[in-house]
This record gives C-alpha cells, structure tokens and sequence, in this order.
C-alpha cells in the first residue's frame, strides 16, 4: 500500500485527495496545508505550499511513495526537482519544464519555433520601445506579464490608451513585481474561449473529459475576473474532433517540442484556447491541474487515479486504459460576500450534513476551530453532483446548495445553464 501527499490547500486538492483515497492502492493520504474538508480524511500538515524545504522533509520522514503537486507556484520553483533528487516519485513537472506557464516569454517562443497555433507577438523589456510598438498596432492588443501573477498578468486592451495604461502599470508601477521584467504585447483572437486539459508522461498525450470553468463573479458573464466560481462536464460545444484536433495540433507537438528542447514534459498539460476562425489557438498553458475544473473532472474519472499518475511518472502512460463516466458533473463554488474583492473571514459554516448523500462537498477556504467550521477564503466550498445528464447534475447542485449557509455567502445561480 501506498502513502501520498498532496500539495496546496483549495477545493482542487481537496478533489486530488477524495480520488487518491479511492484508490486500492492509497493506504493513507496527508496534504499541506489542505483545509477542513481535507483533515476530516486525512492528515493536515502545517507547510506551506512553497516551503520546498519543509515538505521534502515531511515526505522524506513520512516514506511518503506519491506526491501530487496542485498549484502553479511550487512547480515553478522545482518541487518536483527536489522530490527526484531525493528518490521521491512527484507528479507534476520540473522547475525547467513548468516555465511552459511560468514563462510566457518561454512559451511563446517555443510555440512559434515548433509551429504550435497561437497568437502573432513581440516581446519587450523596454518601456519605450513597447510603447512604440502599441502605438504602430491596430487595438484591441493583450498586454501580458512574462511571469506568474495569480492569473492576473494578461490585460485585455481595447485602445491603445488602454494597452499604454497597462505597459506603465506593469513595467512603470510594476503590479506584477518580477513577473512584469518582460512583457508580451499579442494580436487580439476573436472565437470561442474553452480549455483542454490533459495527462501526459512526455511521450503519451491523453486529454481528460472537457470541462467548462466560469471565471466571472456574477450570473451571465457580468463582474471581475475570480480565481473561478464554477464549472461543468462535459460542455455539449467540446466533440471528440474537437478534442483530436487539439490533441494532434497542439498537445503532441507541444510535448514533443519539449523533449526536443531537452525538457521533458510531464504531469498535467493545460492549454487555455481560443477557437478562431483559422482553428485551435493556444492563449496559454498551465503546467497543473485546472480549479474549478478537477471538481468536475475527477468524479468522473473511472479509473484509479493512482495508476495514471504512477505511469506518467515512469512513462508507461500508453499501458494505461483512462476511462471516463458517460454522466455528467456540475459544480458550484459558493465563495465569501465581496469576493473577489476584499471579503471577511471567520463565519460559522451550517448546513453540510444535510445535503443529499449524492452531492459531494469540496473544501477551498474552510478552517475548524474547537469543532466549529469556519470560512477562511475568498472561495469557500465547490458543491458539485454527478447526473445522466448536466441538466440533472445541475438540478441536483442547486437543490442542495441551499442547505448550506454562512454569512453573506454569494454564489452564481447559472452554472452549466448553457450545457443543460
Ligand atoms: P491568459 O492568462 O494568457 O490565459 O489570459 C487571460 C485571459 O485573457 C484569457 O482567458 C482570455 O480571455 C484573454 N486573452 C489572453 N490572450 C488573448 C488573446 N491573444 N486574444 C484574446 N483574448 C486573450
Ligand atoms: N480554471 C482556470 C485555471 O485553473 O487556470
């Protein structure tokens, strides 16, 4: 039997931690710092998820055979790295191989070089020069940080006043600190946004079920961006041509050119695309799992998860039968009042023993203090339901979210509307 730990702390790693217990091969599962969700199935360390140090220890000390990596920032900065180094098997990519989303400088150029779909760029590290350049361009331009900014670092710019305005803010004021050293100014893509994600052991591509993830705070793609507020699958618009496309136009080549590159890709592969006119074209990548996405994902994952990710990691993926469920699954983040702005903590959470035994709760920003579960986060809990269908699974989500309360809580009321 088997131990493993997971790394990070919201409604996605609880979702990592729920599946790997079901596992026949997972004895026990500890998380860091995980959430009060997760330390009613498991073992809560007190490490913070870019505490390389601490955790390589705790794993080391544990003889923990397994660590699942959730977030961006702990790969970017070579958890994986030191977990080989240590004899400890880690899924996810190396620090080399994570700059596909730490840098998108790096991604891009890669992109351009191996012939991947993306959009036309320049990239700058000159505040004049960049500001030339938008001036010569025709609006709307997207202006984006090189490095990681919490999803934050690409602004959308409808005039060139705009695209000027984000150029100091990033270059001048530095909102994004580092992360805004280079900028990348792109060609506007007009299409569908949707998203692929996929396991891949640097040879073996295989995407898992489409997901659809809803980043605006409120009903009808109105408010700010969040870190996401819910998701489905599968999205009726995401069909299996779409999904070979995707996969032999750009996540093959993608893996390919990695290897060729001299870094071995391997882990999970997330490709943001817009569906233009002229076909699939990459926004970005991420070197991880999606959040809200896993929710909706992994309950309809039918094989062991574990087996999937022990052949990503000795690149036997193409052994591995991934099957998926023909349900579908909905989930809604229900997130504190104020969210994404400023939101206050510490709120008694009700109501979670009296959801339906088919609704399966995930932790984001939860905390139980002297038995009470509080709220600690900007999104508190993804509520998510399996059905035949997403109609089904949707009316089943919000039936039950009802039950639960906590103080000012808001959540959005059209999630997987469009797929039912
Ligand atoms: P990114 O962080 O690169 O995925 O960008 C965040 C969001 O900005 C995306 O989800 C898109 O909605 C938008 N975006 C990024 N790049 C482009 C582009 N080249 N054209 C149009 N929209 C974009
Ligand atoms: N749901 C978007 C992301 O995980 O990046």
């Amino acid at each position: 039997m088997l131990k493993a730990m997971v790394v990070g702390g919201g409604a996605r790693e609880h979702t990592l931690v729920w599946k790997l217990l079901k596992s026949s091969r997972i004895s026990e599962v500890c998380v860091a710092p995980g959430n009060a969700g997760t330390a009613q199935v498991a073992q809560n360390l007190d490490i913070a998820p870019t505490d390389l140090d601490a955790l390589s220890r705790a794993a080391k000390e544990s003889k923990v055979d397994l660590v699942v990596i959730g977030p961006e920032a702990p790969l970017a900065a070579g958890i994986v790295d030191v977990l080989q180094s240590l004899d400890i098997p880690a899924f996810g990519p190396t620090k080399e191989a994570a700059l596909i989303e730490s840098s998108k400088v790096f991604a891009k150029k890669l992109m351009h070089t191996y012939g991947i779909p993306c959009a036309r760029d320049a990239v700058f590290t000159s505040l004049n020069e960049a500001q030339d350049y938008v001036r010569r361009q025709q609006p709307p331009l997207v202006v984006k940080a090189d490095g990681l900014a919490a999803g934050k670092g690409a602004i959308v710019a409808q005039s060139t006043g705009e695209a000027l305005k984000a150029l100091s803010d990033i270059m001048e004021q530095r909102i994004f600190g580092d992360a805004g050293n280079q900028v990348l100014i792109e060609e506007y893509l007009v299409g569908q946004e949707t998203s692929i994600i996929a396991f891949t052991d640097g040879k073996t591509v295989v995407p898992m079920a489409p997901a659809r993830d809803y980043k605006r705070a409120f009903d009808g793609d109105l408010g700010p961006n969040t870190g996401g507020m819910g998701a489905y699958s599968p999205p009726h618009f995401f069909d299996q041509s779409l999904s070979d496309t995707v996969t032999r136009t750009i996540l093959e080549p993608t893996v390919k050119a990695m290897a060729q590159e001299g870094k071995p890709y391997k882990g999970i592969l997330y490709a943001g695309l817009m569906l233009t006119s002229e076909g699939p074209k990459v926004l970005e990548f991420n070197a991880r799992f999606g959040d809200p996405e896993t929710q909706v994902q992994l309950p309809l994952l039918k094989s062991d998860l574990v087996e999937v990710m022990l052949a990503v990691i000795d690149s036997t993926l193409d052994q591995v039968k991934i099957e998926w469920s023909e349900e579908a699954c909905v989930g809604v983040v229900m997130a504190s009042g104020g969210y994404p702005g400023s939101y206050k903590t510490g709120y008694p959470v009700t109501g979670l023993d009296e959801v339906a035994p088919d609704i399966v709760v995930f932790h984001a920003g939860t905390k139980a203090e002297d038995g009470v579960m509080l709220t600690a986060g900007g999104r508190v809990l993804t509520v998510t339901a399996t059905g035949a269908t997403v109609g089904e699974a949707r009316e089943r989500v919000y039936e039950n979210i009802t039950a639960i309360h906590f103080k000012d809580y808001h959540y959005r009321k059209d999630i997987a509307a469009d797929g039912a």
